[in-house]
């Protein structure tokens, strides 16, 4: 499939817009008097952070064996979903495309931006059928498709990611929230080889950061830029970019906590699969397990009233709710509540 080019994917309006340039980011300095930024000369934190985001991208493009120019860094992933949808759908008229059942934030921010939302039926197993791709794809002509793997709320891996690369005239986004759970390949390594191709994680799972709000986005040097365009100058706060930098030079203990997870995972399917209630805990790559209930509505409720949370995801995957992996005493908690129903 003879592939457009990413300027002529991207709306004009973006491709001609001039990003809003931090002088003082984008130059060396030795030891400069800061009066440009109406900031107070006073006091922790009172500078702006770095637009740039130099030392992060530096730091992160050593960790994936990236160039900086390929990373673009978000306010979380969800900012970088919004970014992109605003980069290439033009609002009222382009569409997205996503996998159904799949993270609620795609057509969410297609929305907003006034953009369809093509949904793509997974089969039983919650894979996409092939010949539905093709066929919708072809019809809709949608600029975006999100692939979310391992894809929320089903916890399985996409197969086969090339064929969609290969197969759609547009931008596709690998969302890999969840991808240091899996023992899949990421699709970074396919980065040289697909120019339309945008591998989105976060710092939100598997390194523990939710609260500091930072995800990625890898591609060429040409969608980075643009990305880099369209986002706010400080959408990434000192304090969190500090965080950040911090974690990756303790990057062992991402191994810890994502092994400490997958142990309790192990420990929570054997403890599930004994209660009565559960028909069915689904295959996962991830930090959550989709889990069918009889009777779905009677036992969210009784675990809301003992306060233990879960994510109901009953009646559009029918009888099922999805539970996140927790401490052992929190897991403890969820099958005491599940065994006492
Ligand atoms: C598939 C997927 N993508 C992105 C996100 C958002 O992540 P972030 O915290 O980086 O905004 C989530 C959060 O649940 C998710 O499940």
């Amino acid at each position: 499939m003879k592939q457009l080019t990413i300027s002529q994917l991207v709306r004009k309006n973006i491709l001609e817009l001039q990003p809003y340039i931090s002088f003082r980011d984008h130059n060396k300095f030795q030891a400069p008097v800061l009066m440009d930024a109406n900031e107070s000369p006073f006091g922790e934190y009172n500078r702006y952070p770095d637009s740039t985001q130099k030392e992060l991208k530096r730091k992160i493009a050593d960790f994936k064996n990236l160039s900086p120019n390929q990373i673009a860094v978000g306010n979380g992933s969800d900012e970088l979903i919004d970014l992109i949808i605003k980069i290439f759908c033009e609002p009222k008229k382009d569409a997205i495309m996503m996998m159904n059942p799949s993270f609620a934030m795609y057509a969410f921010y297609a929305a907003i931006n006034e953009n369809k939302v093509i949904k793509i039926d997974l089969d039983e197993n919650f894979e996409i059928i092939k010949q539905d791709f093709l066929k919708v794809s072809k019809e809709t002509q949608p600029k975006i498709f999100f692939l979310c793997s391992p894809n929320n709320p089903t916890g399985n891996s996409v197969e086969d990611i090339e064929f969609y690369l290969q197969n759609f005239d547009g931008i596709v986004v690998v969302d890999e929230a969840y991808i240091e759970f899996s023992t899949k390949k990421s699709s970074l390594e396919l980065l040289v080889k697909y120019p339309n191709l945008i591998v989105l994680q976060t710092f939100s799972k598997a390194w523990g950061k939710a609260g500091a709000r930072v995800g990625i986005a890898c591609a060429t040097e040409e969608i980075i830029r643009l990305i880099n365009t369209v986002k706010a100058p400080y959408n990434v706060n000192s304090l969190s970019q500090e965080l950040i930098l911090k974690s990756i030079d303790e990057s062992d203990k991402l191994q810890q906590n994502v092994e400490n997870i997958l142990i309790e995972r192990a420990w929570l399917e054997s403890e599930l699969e004994q209660i009565q209630c559960v028909i069915r805990i689904f295959p996962t790559d991830a930090n959550f397990f989709l889990v069918e209930f009889d009777d779905v509505n009677l036992v969210y409720q009784k675990l809301l009233e003992k306060e233990v949370l879960t994510n109901k995801r009953a009646p559009a995957i029918p009888d099922c709710i999805r539970i996140n992996i927790g401490t052992r005493e929190e897991n403890k908690s969820l099958i005491a509540a599940l065994k006492n129903l």
